[in-house]
């Protein structure tokens, strides 16, 4: 039996995963590096800075902590013209159905992300209310997959991590999630057939079952 449900945000409760992949698009075709949907799914879950990194690491010029900050307030700028777009009805049926389901259930429900626009994207979506606590990428010092994040959305929520299941997409967000001690559930992504979680779901009513 458990107590609460700790979200990842990018890729499970929205599609911004996508606003993420034409974002740094923009960047990578203008530095002729060839970004493919199945690198983007080797970075998923990364912090801006970290994807960067690894983005970079695939040119073979060399740049400046300048020019890297440069390009990712560019790249962040290019995402939040989408993000800015975003409404209520972006949220799928069955993301409704799975939060509704589970607080009638009595579960606690928290938002554990990497992103620093985490609390923009849940007002755009009119989701904010729909969670007990919101811990985001600019409330921590370390990034997924160190677990930080989750330990802080739990310690908010005031639960063990033994008591908490923590949904992911990103292998890096289950590796974040089975380090901190939590039990991790994988949809889709690169998390689904990783291997590293107890669970996998490819609905998030399915959590309904599990929680
Ligand atoms: C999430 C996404 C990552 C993204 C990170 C930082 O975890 O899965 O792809 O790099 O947040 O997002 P931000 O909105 O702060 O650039
Ligand atoms: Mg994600």
């Amino acid at each position: 039996m458990k107590k609460a449900v700790i979200f990842d945000l990018d890729g499970v409760l929205v599609h911004t995963d996508r606003y993420h992949y034409n974002a740094w698009r923009i960047l990578t075709d203008r530095l002729g590096i060839d970004f493919t949907q199945e690198r983007y799914d080797s970075i998923r879950g990364l912090s801006r800075m970290d994807s960067l990194e690894r983005i970079l690491a695939l040119s073979s010029r060399q740049f400046t902590q300048e020019e890297k900050e440069a390009m990712a307030a560019e790249k962040n700028e290019a995402y939040l013209q989408r993000v800015r777009q975003m409404n209520p009805e972006e949220v799928e049926g069955d993301v409704r159905e799975a939060l509704k389901g589970l607080r009638e259930k009595g579960l606690l429900l928290a938002v554990g992300s990497s992103s620093k626009n985490a609390k923009l994207i849940l007002e755009r979506t009119g989701l904010t209310a729909a969670f007990d606590a919101i811990a985001d990428g600019s409330m921590v010092r370390r990034a997924k997959p160190d677990p930080e994040v989750f330990l802080k959305a739990a310690a908010l929520l005031q639960v063990a991590p033994a008591e908490a299941l923590v949904v992911e997409d990103a292998a890096a967000g289950l590796r974040a999630a089975k380090a901190g001690g939590f039990q991790a559930v994988a949809f889709g992504g690169d998390a689904a057939g990783s291997g590293l979680a107890d669970y996998e779901v490819t609905r998030l009513t399915e959590l309904l079952e599990l929680a």
